[in-house]
């Protein structure tokens, strides 16, 4: 009751407020019916995502000329009485159906209308009943607290962190990109891992990548974050064919593949030392946080100065690699196989777009007419090294 005095008190703008409160608190004790109003089923729970619109139903029976209020229980307000809103703020409202059920809407829902609501029917005792109304909010990650890209060591361990807000509170995921296996502990190979924190200790350059924190709590939309891996380590070269054979006159490219992080330095050298210089040498490309890169050193009508070692060499910050290849002399091939050389080289002609040589070396009419030797050696050798590229990728 001092509750309903202190109210109207306030201002006289806020009289008939208080002539509600009171017709309403005071309703129960002027009725004389035989057949008292009553709640016909549970309120039933609500949940709404944030920002959208809620809706409470309170359903009653033989209402007569009772009335019905909604209140907030968390901070003890009225929000409305019968078809009248008392809350201030504009987000509520309230309808009903017939008189039997009654709609408590709040629109534009904030985390803070989150709790428990009360339905209450002014007889005497008053009678209520409650009902909860859950906001749930779509996980968000925070720069704050969740990892930026990375730079490490080969050898060093690593922590990466994701921190997500959402309710429900988000669960953590982490992924690979392209579907790799995060490595935890001792060579245990696992798809995803659960949890805010990725630990990673001993990095090697497997490692390094794109790594995915997702955060989901289902609600939608589910977000995720990407954090760039990257292993420092120095070079790596591979070679696919250590000797390679060629007859005198032809034409030949030599490969090598080299790996290595921070971006190195490579090129081709002779046994002397003497540096072999490659023309159109492609860049290392970045992938997967390392740059790796096909050195190739193309050999023109060879003579017999070419034959012998050449080193493949990449240098970076952290250290220095060289492969070795060895090109030996070999006899040309007998009349009969030239037929046989000659489809090959149709296959090899789609698949050489753009060569150390440029595109019309490669091009079939050549062969169309007489062939000339220096034509049928050259043929010869890019068929050998097309035959190796088959044989080593069935491998
Ligand atoms: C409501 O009142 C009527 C009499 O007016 C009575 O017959 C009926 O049972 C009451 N309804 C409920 C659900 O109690
Ligand atoms: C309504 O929600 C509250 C709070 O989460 C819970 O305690 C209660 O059991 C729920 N009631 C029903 C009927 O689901
Ligand atoms: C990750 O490593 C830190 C220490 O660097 C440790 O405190 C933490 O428990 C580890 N977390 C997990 C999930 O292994």
């Amino acid at each position: 009751m001092t509750f309903i005095c202190h109210l109207s008190l306030l201002s006289s703008g806020r009289l008939l407020l208080a002539i509600l409160v009171l017709d309403w608190l005071l309703a129960g004790t002027t009725h004389a019916t035989t057949h008292e109003p009553g709640f016909s089923a549970p309120i039933t729970n609500v949940t709404a995502p944030l920002g959208r619109e809620a809706i409470l139903a309170c359903t009653v029976h033989n209402l007569s000329t009772y009335k019905v209020a909604w209140l907030r229980v968390d901070t003890q307000t009225i929000l409305t009485i019968h078809t009248h809103v008392i809350s201030r703020s504009r987000r509520v409202g309230v309808t009903h159906s017939d008189h039997r059920t009654w709609f408590l809407h709040i629109r534009e829902l904030r985390e803070t209308d989150r709790g428990w609501y009360m339905c209450q029917i002014n007889t005497d005792p008053m009678k209520s009943q409650l009902g909860y109304l859950d906001v749930v909010v779509p996980p968000d990650i925070l720069d704050r607290g969740t990892s930026t890209d990375q730079t490490v060591r080969e050898g060093a361990s690593i922590s990466l962190t994701c921190a997500a807000t959402g309710s429900p509170h988000p669960q953590i995921t982490w992924r690979r990109e392209h579907s790799k296996s995060i490595s935890v502990a001792d060579g245990i190979q696992v798809s995803s891992l659960d949890g805010p924190v990725l630990n990673v200790s001993r990095v090697n350059r497997q490692h390094a990548g794109a790594y995915l924190c997702i955060a989901s709590n289902g609600v939608p939309p589910t977000v995720s974050k990407r954090i760039m891996l990257t292993v420092e380590f120095p070079p790596v070269i591979t070679i696919r064919n250590q000797l390679v054979g060629a007859a005198l006159g032809t034409d030949l490219v030599l490969e090598c593949e080299t790996e290595a992080y921070p971006k190195p330095v490579s090129y081709w050298s002779r046994e002397t030392g003497e540096i072999v210089p490659i023309g159109g040498g492609l860049e290392p490309q970045k992938i997967d946080g390392a740059y790796r890169s096909i050195l190739r050193l193309a050999i023109r009508r060879v003579t017999n100065t070419d034959y012998g070692t050449y080193k493949c060499v990449s240098k970076n910050s952290l250290g220095d690699t060289e492969g070795t290849i060895k090109l030996y002399p070999m006899p040309l091939p007998p009349m009969e196989n030239r037929n046989a050389i000659q489809r090959m080289n149709i296959m090899a002609d789609k698949s050489s777009e753009s060569t150390p040589f440029g595109a019309q070396d490669f091009r079939l009419q050549d062969y169309n007419g007489a062939i000339s030797k220096d034509q049928f050696c050259y043929v010869f050798s890019l068929s050998l090294l097309i035959l190796s590229k088959i044989i080593t990728s069935l491998m």
